[in-house]
């Protein structure tokens, strides 16, 4: 090995259902991509999810959340399982959540590419990303809201600093991406160069129900008021459920989407299920210091053990992350060797967004980067 190999320690979280069998599936090809650009990635496992939950009564126990702040890069499986919950009835078992909050992880970056040669309802060339506020708005009070037999409670809260910073990242993303840059490590965001050349030029939408609630028009002002200092960036404003029919059938009128948490959340999966599916889509948790990667969707429990999970969203996520640890020639060489294998079938997709094999489907990713 080279003396010149810088190494990249980074916290790996299998977690459960198929997220062992995408993580496996996914190293190799991430661990070639890096080693293109000449570093290395070290593993550093840990038991997070619904494991831990069962062994100490935290799905994240503070010697994971310490390992982990000792790291810049987390990289995570789907975690939670259906039956693993808390009394009040929320899942017990999930890590994004704890790890957000204690990274302020603020933003999730979730591309929204269409894939070559991989059927989907949006149009070929589809490509827009989606920055959901991470660690308020509706989830707030996430385990602290308040419920009796008779009523429950939770509160949608808005901050004048949550919102700035999440709005300054998606307009400082929406330009790079007209750029035609890639982002490079540091605070900014890990979401590739943009790809369909929109002739419209940079655009943020902030997307929200400033008709309905008070703290969605606060939300859409705060937002406008950052837009003021990027003149160079479009900016509109759609409500969320006008959101929800435009990403079936006008996506292209998208660039950056800007959403609160929930209808970030809610909007990504039905933007992944117009680009084949939620075993394409990525997701970047990213804050000041902190990266926090993993696929958009869950962990399928269903499908477990059975080498049918798509592994590309799992793959594609470890692109971000190599990006945001500045090794942007290796994800920029992963997401052409990922098209490669999509657009020549090397996916072996069924119509149920399944995989023939999750570990072939890995192989063949591995075979293309070379
Ligand atoms: C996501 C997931 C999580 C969320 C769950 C697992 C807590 O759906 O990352 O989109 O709701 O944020
Ligand atoms: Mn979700």
């Amino acid at each position: 090995m080279s003396i010149t190999t810088a190494a990249h320690t980074i916290a790996l979280i299998e977690g459960d259902g198929i997220g062992p069998e995408i993580v496996a599936a996914a190293l190799p090809a991430l661990e070639a991509a890096a080693e293109a650009c000449g570093a290395r990635l070290v593993w550093r496992r840990l038991d997070a999810g619904t494991r831990a939950y069962a062994r100490s009564g935290s799905s994240v126990p503070p010697d994971v959340l310490e390992a982990c702040r000792r790291v810049r890069a987390m990289l995570k499986g789907p975690a939670g399982l259906p039956g693993v919950r808390h009394a009040d009835g929320t899942e017990a078992g999930t890590v994004a959540g704890p790890l957000r909050k204690a990274f302020t992880l603020f933003a999730n970056v979730r591309p929204v590419r269409r894939l070559p040669g991989i059927p989907a309802l949006a149009p070929e060339g589809t490509d827009y990303v989606i920055v959901r506020e991470n660690i308020e708005g509706a989830y707030a009070t996430r385990g602290a809201g308040e419920a009796t037999d008779d009523i429950a409670e939770d509160r949608i809260r808005i901050t004048r600093e949550g919102t700035t910073r999440v709005a300054r990242l998606a307009f400082d993303l929406a330009r790079q991406r007209s750029a035609g840059q890639t982002v490079a490590a540091g605070r900014t965001v890990a979401a590739g160069p943009r790809g369909a050349a929109d002739p419209a030029g940079p655009r943020v939408t902030c997307c929200d129900k400033a008709n309905v609630l008070r703290s969605f028009a606060f939300f859409r002002r705060v937002v406008g008021e950052v837009a003021d200092q990027y003149p160079d960036v479009a900016f509109d404003a759609v409500y969320a459920d006008a959101a929800a029919a435009a990403i079936v059938d006008q996506s292209r009128r998208f660039d950056v989407l800007l959403a609160e948490n929930l209808i970030g959340d809610i909007l990504s999966d039905a933007a992944a299920a117009t680009v084949g599916g939620l075993g394409f889509c990525p997701a970047a948790n990213v804050g000041e210091r902190h990266g926090l990667f993993e696929p958009v969707h869950g962990s399928a429990p269903g499908i477990a053990g059975t080498d049918r999970a798509n592994p590309t969203a799992m793959i594609l996520a470890g692109a971000m992350m190599l990006e945001w640890l500045g090794l942007t020639e290796g994800a920029d060489r992963l997401r052409r060797a990922v098209d490669r294998v999509a657009e020549s079938g090397g996916l072996g997709l069924r119509p149920d967004g399944t995989v023939a094999s999750t570990r072939a489907a890995g192989r063949a990713v591995l075979e293309a980067l070379r």
